[in-house]
């Protein structure tokens, strides 16, 4: 059951999101080699309860972090660790989330650090701009699946691949609501084209984009999913209001 928002409700959607952001922000700030996912995490923690918010991760089907990272060839839930340093050359995804006065926001960034050769700067911008083609079609009367076509097609035809694993989803009192927002057209997904945008509608556009194959695999750990032919891999997510003008971005900012 999709639930739509009316103006009020989305405005809540929205001052959970800029918290979100203002952690995002923080955290790609602290970014720097030497830093340990841990460490960035904690920063993390303690900056939500600072705003009076919950992370939304932390203890979601008992996931221990409050970040979700994603090192390299990491895609996403990757457990904040003491032993994952950050160097040099590396890329990290940061997936985030709040939840305060009953509304959740969920949003994720890729950095670059230090020196980052060309081909891994065009992943993490090729699939920036998947997310932006899909924010764009998140308008009234276009179908759901416009939005997943948009970002396949700008993923595949610069040559990498869309990861089918994971999903972005419906957001608001709960973290994950439907619909379900593939970043790829489901196959034989007929004449339903994932019906149609309404107004009110809010989602969570994540598109994870891999270099080489889209298949993943789930560490021992039981959360981190990885590439499986260790090749890199990128995350960006917004949280997107869909209003009679269009998509409404409500996790916005000036970094991504
Ligand atoms: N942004 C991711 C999602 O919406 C975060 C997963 S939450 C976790 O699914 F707790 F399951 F890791
Ligand atoms: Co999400």
């Amino acid at each position: 059951m999709i639930v739509l928002k009316n103006k009020e409700e989305i405005e809540k959607i929205r001052s959970s999101c800029s918290i979100v952001v203002d952690i995002l922000m923080r955290l790609s700030e602290k970014v720097e080699p030497g830093i340990s996912t841990y460490e960035l995490d904690k920063i993390a923690e303690d900056m939500a309860k600072k705003n009076g918010a919950r992370p939304a991760f932390k203890g979601y089907r008992d996931y221990p972090g409050s970040v979700c990272f994603a090192m390299n060839q990491e895609v996403v839930h990757g457990i904040p660790s003491k032993k994952k340093i950050v160097k040099d050359g590396d890329i990290l995804g940061m997936d985030f989330g709040i939840y305060k006065d009953g509304y959740y926001g969920d949003s994720a960034i890729t950095t670059a650090i230090g020196e980052v050769d060309d081909r891994t700067l065009n992943l993490l911008k090729i699939t920036r701009e998947s997310l932006y083609k899909g924010i764009e079609q998140a308008k009234p009367k276009n179908n759901l699946f416009d939005i997943s076509s948009a970002i396949q097609d700008h993923v595949e035809q610069n040559g990498y691949s869309i990861v089918r694993t994971f999903v972005g989803h419906g957001i608001g009192a709960s973290l994950h609501e439907d619909p379900q927002v593939p970043n790829f057209v489901p196959k034989n997904s007929g004449w339903s084209k994932g019906g149609k945008l309404k107004p009110g509608m809010v989602i969570a556009i994540e598109p994870m984009v891999n270099i080489g194959s889209p298949d993943v695999k789930i560490l021992k750990d039981g959360w981190t999913a990885v590439t499986v032919d260790g090749e890199l891999s990128a995350h960006f997510e917004h949280t997107v209001a869909i209003t009679e003008n269009g998509p409404d971005i409500l996790t916005e900012f000036g970094v991504i």
